[in-house]
């Protein structure tokens, strides 16, 4: 292959210029566009890429202006060239392409003793070309140098620069600004220049004084050209470093006829339109008539080709994303940032921020969960209570004693809680203990400021009980009589019931009897009125419903006394109703030695008459003043009854009774009343027992005996009185002492300073 330059270079002695035309005449034969190129195509020579619109050789550019050739300069080296011109670079994006262009020069030659000029022309109208107003600047370098740059096609543009050393020591490196080396711009859309010196560039003078001989001219891409004062010290310096080319830039365009414009060609009237990939835009021309192609944004690739722009993946080298906790994510066309958990993308300076409202958020959430997991522990552990308080509640019959609760308005009657009762014993202190025995404890409590209460924690009761206990509850808080220990409520939340009773302060008739300060002796007609008292409230138990409430374990204990010294049932609590199925008979196993009816040891059938037995007991114990069984004594003298009734048989009463009721306060119609009383309470038979209500009858009858006529009518009286008023306090009654003066009753009592209220 012929050397480019060797082709192009023209070299005329004399002054006259050295014209080497660059014709590209074949750009104006408009080819037909191509759709796509050849896949035999080449698409590099010499190390340097060549894309399509460009290619090497026949059907492979988009025009004969991008027609390439891969041209051998040595033996195995190869370059590309666009007509006789060496191709640096191609760039489809800033548009441009490098070239190597010649170097005009003007020399003074010694030998020949004038001067000599190769001059070049670069001819690239007509063509895709136009050099670049930007990269390019027309550079001369002499010292005495004025050379022209000229553009006479199209429209007649003439520049030129000047450059001389007036002193060599003033000549710097890298300064290009008239001394040595004069640079300047050139127009825009210029396809052809012109070089010529200038006649006066005469350095046959200087070049005498060492100086550089020659001139040069070229216009050559400005970025690339240093100034070195060796350009002018050395002659042949600047030619053989550029070995008499150098680098110049060429903006290229699709300048088709047709398409001279982006907006002609997006037309696609003629099918020419050069940006044929998808994602492509057309963009004017920056330099001359035309268009180029671009992807769109988001995209790379080659907008000639069909389908060459391609999605850019931004995030895979140098994201665009925060370096610091900054994610990328690629999508089609564009891309996505945001920031790691905890941080917040600031868009402004392209950095994620460390997220104080998600940090906080964070952290007041997790207070809040911990918070709200305590208090959701705290509430489901109280529901926890509440319920194991409930399951007590209804397994003690609580729902059917509420139900009726409600339904009998006005129902005397308190259902206390756990908590009440607890603060009422101080936490069941040992101190508040008034009574123990084999069904319970007894505390003496204190509700509502100052009411005192007695509270009787039950021993453990089966599951039979339980289910009753409610209905049972409901029942015996029912009863209102005077000479009955009123029961106030109840607590049913925990596991053994708990009752509440009226708060009775004056101990039990056994004690009256049986106590420590029998020296005090007790007027007989008081306890009579006791007995009388107890027996009227037992008769109340068992008329009061149906089938009748049978206590169960009367006995002295079990009659408590009020500030008054009135007699008030008690413990008749965990007494039931009077059974009505065999079942239960077996359960059902109370009573008290010595008080226990011998039918009922034998049938297992507690009925009414037992207590009626029992009551005779006490009838006893008010007559003689013994306890009803005596363990230390001879084995037919431990059973009180048995001793009874064998003195009642051999008519010989007199040795139970103490001396002070034989004879003494008890009139002998009275006593042989009580005995032959109490012999029928004591029937073997229940049948032959007489009902309690005819017991009470009988103890009223005996007890108008008792009193004196005069003293009799005062005490009906009060009596009367007492009960009109319906007052439960007959508070005081007269009683003959054995002073011969009326007392009042309580002041000549002994006084139990202990409150009892025993259990069974
Ligand atoms: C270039 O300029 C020289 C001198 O001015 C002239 O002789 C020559 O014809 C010009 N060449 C072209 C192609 O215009
Ligand atoms: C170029 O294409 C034309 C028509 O498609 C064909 O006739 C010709 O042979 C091709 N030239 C080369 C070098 O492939
Ligand atoms: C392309 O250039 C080569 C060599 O310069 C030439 O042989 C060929 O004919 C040209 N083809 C076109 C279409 O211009
Ligand atoms: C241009 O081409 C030269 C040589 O072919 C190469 O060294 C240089 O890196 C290229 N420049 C660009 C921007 O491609
Ligand atoms: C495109 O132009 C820029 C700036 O002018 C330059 O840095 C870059 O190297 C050019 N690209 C090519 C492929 O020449
Ligand atoms: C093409 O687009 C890229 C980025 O979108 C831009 O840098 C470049 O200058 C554009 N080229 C032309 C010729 O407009
Ligand atoms: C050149 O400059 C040097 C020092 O700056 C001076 O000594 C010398 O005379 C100057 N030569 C001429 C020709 O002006
Ligand atoms: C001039 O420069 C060339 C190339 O840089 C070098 O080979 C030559 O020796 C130099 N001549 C003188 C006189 O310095
Ligand atoms: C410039 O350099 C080229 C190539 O090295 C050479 O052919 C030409 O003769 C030189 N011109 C001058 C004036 O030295
Ligand atoms: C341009 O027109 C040709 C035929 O007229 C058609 O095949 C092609 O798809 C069009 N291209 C564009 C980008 O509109
Ligand atoms: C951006 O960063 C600067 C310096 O780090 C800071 O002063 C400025 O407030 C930041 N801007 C925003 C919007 O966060």
């Amino acid at each position: 292959m012929p050397k480019a330059k060797d082709r192009m270079k023209v070299v005329s002695i004399h002054l006259a210029a050295a014209v080497v035309a660059v014709l590209l005449l074949l750009a104006a034969k408009r080819t037909p566009a191509i759709a796509v190129p050849s896949p035999q195509c080449q698409w590099q020579c010499g190390g340097v890429d060549i894309a399509f619109p460009f290619g090497i050789g026949d059907n492979c550019s988009l025009s004969a202006g991008f027609n390439l050739s891969c041209q051998e300069v040595q033996s195995g080296v190869y370059r590309p060239f666009q007509g006789n011109i060496e191709v640096l670079n191609i760039s489809l994006i800033n548009g441009t392409v490098r070239e190597l262009n010649p170097v005009s020069t003007y020399c003074y030659d010694s030998s020949s003793g004038s001067m000599e000029s190769s001059t070049w022309y670069f001819d690239a109208s007509g063509t895709p070309y136009r050099f670049s107003d930007v990269q390019n600047k027309f550079t001369v370098i002499g010292c005495q140098t004025l050379a022209y740059i000229t553009d006479n096609t199209d429209k007649s543009y003439q520049s030129g620069c000047v450059s001389t050393c007036q002193n060599v020591s003033d000549l710097t490196d890298g300064s290009c600004s008239g001394m040595g080396c004069c640079q300047t711009n050139i127009p825009k859309k210029m396809g052809f220049y012109n070089v010529s010196f200038d006649p006066a560039s005469d350095t046959s003078q200087i070049s005498r004084l060492g100086l550089g001989s020659c001139s040069y001219a070229v216009l050559m891409e400005a970025e690339e050209f240093s100034f070195s004062t060796t350009y002018i010290t050395n002659t042949t310096a600047f030619n053989d470093t550029n070995s008499g080319r150098v680098p110049v830039v060429m903006d290229w365009a699709i300048r088709d006829d047709g398409a001279p414009s982006c907006e002609l060609a997006t037309r696609n009237e003629t099918g020419t339109y050069a940006c044929r990939s998808g994602n492509s835009k057309c963009v004017e021309s920056p330099n001359g008539p035309g268009y180029l192609c671009n992807c769109s944004g988001g995209y790379e690739g080659n907008p000639y080709l069909p389908d060459g722009c391609h999605d850019v993946d931004e995030c895979k080298k140098n994201s665009p994303c925060p370096s610091v906790g900054g994610v990328c994510h690629n999508t089609v066309g564009a891309y996505r940032c945001s920031c790691r958990a905890g941080r917040r993308l600031n868009k402004q300076n392209n950095t994620c921020d460390p997220d104080t409202t998600l940090i906080t958020g964070v952290t007041i959430g997790f207070l809040v969960l911990v918070i709200f997991s305590s208090f959701g522990y705290m509430i489901l552990q109280k529901r926890k209570l509440n319920q194991v308080k409930q399951d007590h509640f209804r397994q003690h019959g609580g729902m059917i004693l509420f139900e009726r609760m409600r339904s009998e308005n006005g129902l005397a009657f308190t259902v206390f809680s756990e908590a009440e009762l607890v603060k009422a014993t101080d936490s069941y202190d040992k101190s508040r203990i008034i009574g123990k025995g084999g069904h319970g404890t007894v505390y003496k409590g204190i509700v509502k400021g100052n009411v005192p209460i007695a509270i009787k924690r039950c021993a453990l009761i089966d599951d039979r009980q339980k289910k009753e206990f409610g209905q049972e509850m409901l029942i015996l808080s029912q009863i209102n009589h005077k000479n009955i220990v009123k029961l106030e409520g109840c607590c049913l939340e925990v596991e053994v019931p708990m009752l509440v009773y009226e708060f009775v302060p004056n101990g039990t008739l056994y004690e009256l009897i049986h106590g420590k300060n029998q020296a005090l002796q007790i007027p007989f007609s008081t306890l009579l009125r006791i007995a009388h008292e107890a027996a009227e409230g037992l008769s109340f138990l068992h008329s009061y419903a149906s089938p009748p409430i049978i206590h169960g374990d009367v006995k002295s204990a079990n009659i408590l006394l009020d500030g008054n010294y009135m007699a008030k049932v008690s413990d008749f609590g965990a007494s039931i109703l009077a059974p009505s199925d065999k079942e239960q008979y077996v359960t059902m196993v109370q009573g008290t030695c010595g008080y226990l009816d011998p039918e009922y040891m034998q049938t297992c059938q507690l009925t009414e008459k037992s207590d009626v037995y029992s009551f005779g007991v006490i009838l006893l114990e008010v007559l003689t003043g013994q306890e009803p069984l005596k363990l230390d004594g001879p084995e037919t003298q431990r059973s009180l009854s048995s001793k009874f009734l064998s003195a009642m048989k051999e008519n010989n009463l007199d040795v139970i009774l103490p001396s002070h009721v034989n004879g003494g306060q008890g009139s002998n119609e009275l006593i042989r009343g009580l005995a032959e009383l109490a012999k029928q309470c004591l029937d073997m038979c229940g049948c032959n027992r007489p009902s309690m209500k005819e017991v009470a009858d009988e103890l009223g009858r005996l007890r108008k005996l008792s009193l004196h006529p005069w003293v009799q009518i005062d005490a009906e009286m009060i009596e009367s009185q007492s009960l009109l008023s319906g007052t439960t306090t007959a508070s005081f009654e007269i009683e003959v002492g054995t002073t011969g003066y009326p007392t009042q009753e309580a002041e000549n009592l002994p006084m139990n300073p202990r409150s009892s209220y025993y259990a069974r």
